[in-house]
């Protein structure tokens, strides 16, 4: 009798793992690959730090085929990592295109630093003596501190960012250069390591020659943001799936003033007389984009609605423009809901194998945010089946039954729950159920039969004698 299918691929795979686990720790990640130019460029311009990387790798002639290459980030940087992105570049000249490539967290030994890897998997592999070029976006966010730590009214924020003046690569790296772009021209200080040099609002580290591998020139930069800090500690989007023709979105949010603390009191005289120096790094409005053909938008938080906001529309999209009730100043927190319908038939189809699914975009709709705790509740038709999310990056999923009215057995809600969301995750995903059309009668049923009952009653009320009249 063959073994049933479980119990022979177990230890397979597990074999697999352990090969593929000993094969990696005892290959050095330089094996065969260098650098050969590096560019960084560093943009500090907003409250999230986003890095463009672009690298010039080579495969050695007499190495093997390289399937990966690996990126090298300090322990700080992960924790604060929110995305890493990566492209190859592919054919010559004219028809160069930038394709996607998986990037995951590597397993492999620590580097001598303590340097944490990720693998860029390159899909076809790099042949010995053969180039590419890799395009890398990755974003930090809460990198940078606010120095001094609180601030009155009257006072510009400062931050401090800090960084490596060069590339931390487990490779060698023969060519860098890395350019640190700050948003205007108040920077107090930066750390030399020359070559470097100063234009305007951007500082330039390198050229660099022949850096060893896992080489760390710690650099400190000192400058003047100003931009809004705006952090939403957390955000919970419940999206409701009425297939007689909605889906309703509401969003919770819990915005805080990420930047310097305020210290002293809060003048809204002067505040209001002098806008463009009191209160530079506090922010009063914030911009969502919803999509286009929103209706019954409203803004409220707990005292009731919020009259100052704007909806701008067109084909493509919607524009909200919310403003709170006083203007968020460093360490000012306020929490407010937003909600919206959408029409059923811009988001929910029909699968191929018959099943439905709707498609939504992730992340949060307001602009230049970061989300540190994200919950998406997707609350499904009554009597839905076999939910599945598909969801492009790594996301904690669990199931619940929420209730609403005239719900007989509630409806499945899945819930996707993320960290460290910024604008970058805003990127269609997709809940695929299984729907029974009978189920949407039931709710008209049981209407019309509570009404059916009603009359039942009264027609009975009417035909029977209650009065305790004298009895002939
Ligand atoms: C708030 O605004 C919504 C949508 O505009 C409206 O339906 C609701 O009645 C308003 N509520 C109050 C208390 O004004
Ligand atoms: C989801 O919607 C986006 C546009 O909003 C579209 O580009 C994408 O192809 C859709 N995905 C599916 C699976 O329908």
């Amino acid at each position: 009798m063959p073994p049933s299918l479980p119990t022979l691929t177990t230890p397979i795979l597990l074999l697999l793992f352990l090969l593929s686990a000993v094969s990696s720790s005892s290959l050095p990640p330089e094996d065969g690959i260098r650098v050969v130019y590096s560019e960084k460029r560093i943009d500090l311009t907003g409250p999230i730090v986003k890095v463009f990387l672009t690298l010039k790798i080579e495969n050695a002639p007499a190495a093997s085929d390289a399937s990966q290459v690996l990126l090298a980030f300090t322990p700080t940087e992960v924790e604060h990592l929110a995305i890493v992105k990566a492209t190859r570049a592919e054919g010559k000249h004219k028809k160069k295109a930038y394709i996607p490539l998986l990037v995951e967290a590597s397993d492999l030994a620590a580097t001598p630093n303590g340097a944490r890897l990720y693998s860029v998997l390159l899909g076809t592999p790099l042949k010995p003596g053969e180039a590419t070029t890799l395009k890398v976006l990755y974003v930090l966010t809460h990198s940078l501190e606010p120095f001094p730590a609180e601030i009155s009214q009257s006072e510009s924020q400062l931050v401090y960012y800090r960084d490596s003046a060069v590339l931390l690569s487990p490779y060698h790296v023969l060519e860098q250069v890395n350019y640190i772009k700050m948003p205007s021209n108040r920077i107090e200080s930066f750390t030399r390591v020359d070559p470097t040099s100063r234009a305007g609002t951007e500082v330039k580290y390198g050229t660099y020659n022949n850096q060893m591998p896992n080489s760390y020139l710690p650099i400190l930069v000192h400058y003047e943001n100003n931009r809004p800090f705006a952090i939403i500690e957390e955000l919970v989007r419940k999206v409701e799936i009425s297939h007689w023709g909605n889906v309703q979105i509401t969003e919770q949010y819990k915005l805080k003033h990420g930047g310097a603390r305020h210290k002293g009191v809060f003048s809204r005289l002067e505040y209001q007389s002098r806008p463009s120096i009191s209160g530079a790094s506090s922010f009063k409005n914030l911009l969502a984009r919803l999509p286009p053909r929103v209706y019954s938008v409203y803004y409220r938080d707990e005292i009731g609605n919020i009259s100052s906001s704007h909806l701008r529309t067109d084909s493509h999209k919607s524009e909200l423009e919310i403003e709170p009730r006083y203007p968020l100043f460093g360490g000012w927190h306020c929490t407010f809901t937003i909600g919206y319908g959408l029409p059923l038939q811009d988001f929910v189809f029909e699968s191929i194998d018959g099943g439905r699914y709707i498609n939504l975009t992730f992340g949060c709709p307001l602009l230049d945010t970061v989300v540190d705790d994200l919950t998406i509740k997707v609350v499904l038709p009554e009597g839905s089946k076999n939910p599945q999310p598909v969801v492009p990056f790594l996301t904690e999923q669990h199931l619940e039954t929420s209730y609403s009215y005239l719900d007989v057995v509630g409806r499945t809600t899945v819930v996707l729950k993320k960290k460290n969301v910024v604008g970058e995750h805003n990127v269609p995903f997709q809940v695929h159920y299984d729907f029974n059309p009978i189920f949407m009668l039931a709710e008209p049923l049981m209407l019309i039969s509570a009404v059916f009952l009603f009359f039942v009653a009264c027609i009975a009320y009417l035909h029977m004698d209650l009065s305790i009249g004298k009895s002939s």
